[in-house]
């Protein structure tokens, strides 16, 4: 199993901050917004992994990240031209792919979510994942069977059919290259990652696993803030209980 992080994009809605740095590198708590899908991965036993950025950028990601060795990891880059669109990940990939499986996590999702038992039971077809949540109409949300296989995947519904709203990591079987080239733009000119998931969708061959923990998806001013204060109140709270444990142990 590969891992892929699409870290490129145009970041729109959080300008002026994403004007001449990318959104992420931009701080979360106390790391930049890209260790995270990193270590999800990492942590998730995918250690060969392709970072995707823009041509602007380039030179700024290497910088920060280098090799991987850092992360106990190997990175590899690779440069988008233009923000075609998140399927787009499995055609700048393909040489990066090339005849293994391959889990997408976009750059801007943060989890503390352990997806290691999920990846190694990857069999064949596609595997999305999805978190309840109160607000579904929010999101893309996911209806399934009892057998966790995938009956529709709808975006922002007015009248959600689940509670499910489908995060930003997917794990494919290598056919995605090939369908991902089979895309036609939507009508806001990308290839659409929606379109691809149909395609196994229509075969009957998209599962779904529900993941629980933290996720947020850091791409507003909004959720930025809440991933930055949601880190920082883990971090607080994990080194009480670091100081509890001593103070236990010296009594
Ligand atoms: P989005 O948040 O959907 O897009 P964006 O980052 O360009 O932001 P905005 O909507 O505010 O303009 O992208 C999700 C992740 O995927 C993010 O890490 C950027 C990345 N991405 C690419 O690398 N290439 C692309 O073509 C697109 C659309 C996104």
């Amino acid at each position: 199993m590969k891992g892929i992080i699409l870290a490129g994009g145009k970041a729109t809605r959080l300008r002026p901050l994403t004007k001449v740095i990318t959104k992420q590198l931009l701080p979360v708590y106390n790391k930049p917004m890209i260790y995270y899908p990193i270590e999800t991965l990492v942590g998730a036993g995918i250690k060969d992994i392709l970072i995707i950025v823009a041509p602007e950028h380039a030179g700024n990601f290497m910088n920060m990240l280098g090799s991987g060795r850092d992360f106990d990891a190997k990175f590899s880059y690779e440069i988008q031209d233009e923000p075609r669109g998140l399927a787009d990940a499995f055609i700048v990939g393909e040489n990066f792919i090339g005849s293994d499986d391959v889990t997408l996590v976009l750059g801007d999702n943060i989890f503390d979510y352990d997806f290691t038992d999920h990846i190694k039971s990857f069999k064949k077809g596609a595997t999305i994942y999805a978190k309840e949540v109160h607000d579904p109409e929010r999101y893309g949300v996911v209806e399934f069977d009892e057998q966790m296989n995938v009956i529709s995947i709808e975006e922002k519904p007015a009248k959600p059919k689940s509670n499910f709203a489908v995060v930003g990591l997917y794990t494919y079987d290598n056919r995605v290259i090939e369908y991902a080239k089979g895309l036609n733009p939507s009508d806001r000119g990308e290839i659409e990652i929606t379109d691809l998931n149909n395609v196994y969708l229509k075969k009957g061959e998209m599962k779904v696993n529900i993941i629980d923990g933290i996720y947020e998806d850091a791409g507003t001013f909004d959720s930025l803030l809440r991933a930055g204060n949601i880190m920082a109140e883990k971090a607080t709270s994990s080194c009480h209980s670091r100081e509890g444990g001593k103070l236990e142990s010296k009594k």
